[in-house]
């Protein structure tokens, strides 16, 4: 069962007993910014995007579609800087908590999945063929990133909402950056300097080493061992797994590398001309995973490249288990909002909106196995403000 409903937020109109004005959404949405770092240009649009997201909602709930979702309900998933270092500490809590729960995942399978947080490390493996077709790259994520945050919720006792990471924020120094300085509220460290390691080779080009790529040595993770995998490893030196099917026990530090050069393909002004310029989903699609060619680009890797890549590593830049290093879950935070944004700019046109290259479109289903027990209709998993129920009920500030 989808507990979601247990989060409220606390308007002052409704402390003070009066009925609410047909008021601005600031007034159904928890707003929290840090002053350190001042709006960009997405973040801005998002804002403005914020008062048709309202009217959307406001037709939606008139026609009864909203299905118990609205943004007085909505989970609020914030950017990590935003955050105080309180809910960074609950948040890290619920994750370091899941890392000693017993797995769920079939044990004949998955011998080495030992906890909760190797169960979504083994799904991925298995799994990232359907996760990463063009049909379900964007639903199924989105789906996965929810069950993660029900587990984290649910199973955890955390009753916030999953953070995204901003790229833009760590476009100039992200090693002493919030999410990755190593401090006790950080997302951990850096990888220790690894000499061998001279960078990552994508069909863009090689994204040169930001001096990491060893193990990492710092913050609430520095004990964290990945389990399963590697599936598709990018780092040389990655011990092999003892099962064929990378499902065997493997347990082997968390490697990073802190990359700004990774970071700068994921700048504001890409993630804005990526929502603003693409007029179908197969466009946004395409220009999100392999932007054209442009040799006057140093940094061309396209945003979802360079997502995945600001941490990389083992297991975090590996494309079968990257939900190993706990900062994946940003990542696809980020993208999701990223897509919500684009969707919101036409909701009626864009929400079912499919990448028009694969098969099965709107019959596909997403079926996360040990991870959720519903397997539901792919489109469930477009509506991020009441789909599937309204088990999906977020806005992203
Ligand atoms: C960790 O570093 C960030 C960024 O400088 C800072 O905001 C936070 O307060 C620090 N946390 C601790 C526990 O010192
Ligand atoms: C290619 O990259 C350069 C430098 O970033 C940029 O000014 C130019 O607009 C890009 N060309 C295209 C077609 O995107």
């Amino acid at each position: 069962m989808w507990t979601i409903w247990s989060f409220s937020v606390l308007l002052p109109s409704v402390l003070a007993g009066v009925a609410a004005p047909a008021a601005d959404w600031r007034s159904k949405v928890n707003v929290q910014r840090n002053g350190f770092y001042p709006l960009d240009i997405v973040d801005k649009l998002e804002e403005t995007t914020m008062t048709s997201v309202d009217a959307y909602m406001t037709k939606k709930i008139a026609a009864g579609k909203n299905n118990g979702c609205t943004l007085e309900t909505a989970g609020v998933r914030r950017e990590w800087g935003d955050m105080t270092d309180e809910q960074r500490t609950d948040f890290i809590n619920a994750i370091l908590c899941l890392m000693k729960a017993p797995s769920k995942a079939p044990k004949d399978q998955f011998p080495g999945a030992r906890t909760r947080f190797d169960d979504f490390m083994a799904y991925h493996l298995t799994n990232a063929g359907s996760l990463h077709d063009t049909i379900g790259l964007f639903p199924a994520h989105k789906y996965f990133l929810l069950a993660y945050e029900n587990a984290l919720r649910n199973e955890c006792g955390y009753k916030g909402y999953h953070p995204y990471m901003n790229y833009d924020r760590y476009t100039k120094d992200p090693k002493n950056s919030a999410l990755f300085n190593g401090n006790a509220t950080s997302m951990g460290g850096n990888g220790a300097p690894d000499p061998n390691y001279k960078g990552l080779r994508t069909s863009a080009g090689l994204i040169k080493s930001g001096g990491g790529g060893g193990c990492v040595t710092e913050g609430p993770f520095k004990d964290y061992k990945a389990s399963v995998g590697p599936g598709d490893p990018v780092m040389d030196n990655v011990p092999k797994n003892p099962l064929s099917s990378g499902g065997g026990y493997n347990p082997r530090c968390m490697r990073r590398d802190i990359n700004v050069n990774a970071a700068l393909g994921a700048t504001a002004d890409r993630a804005y001309n990526l929502i603003m310029k693409s007029k179908d989903i197969n466009t946004f699609y395409n220009t999100l995973l392999t932007p054209p060619r442009n040799s006057s680009d140093q940094y061309n890797w396209g945003i979802h490249t360079s997502g995945h890549y600001i941490a990389g590593g083992d297991p975090g830049g590996d494309p079968m288990v990257s939900p190993g290093d706990p900062i994946f879950y940003f990542h696809h935070a980020m993208l999701d909002r990223l897509w919500w944004i684009w969707q919101m700019q036409d909701p009626d046109n864009r929400i079912n909106a499919q990448v028009s290259l694969g098969a099965n479109g709107a019959s596909r289903k997403i079926d996360l196995k040990w991870l959720a027990p519903d397997v539901i209709p792919v489109l469930e998993a477009h509506d991020g403000l009441g789909g599937h129920g309204g088990a999906f009920c977020h806005v992203y500030v």
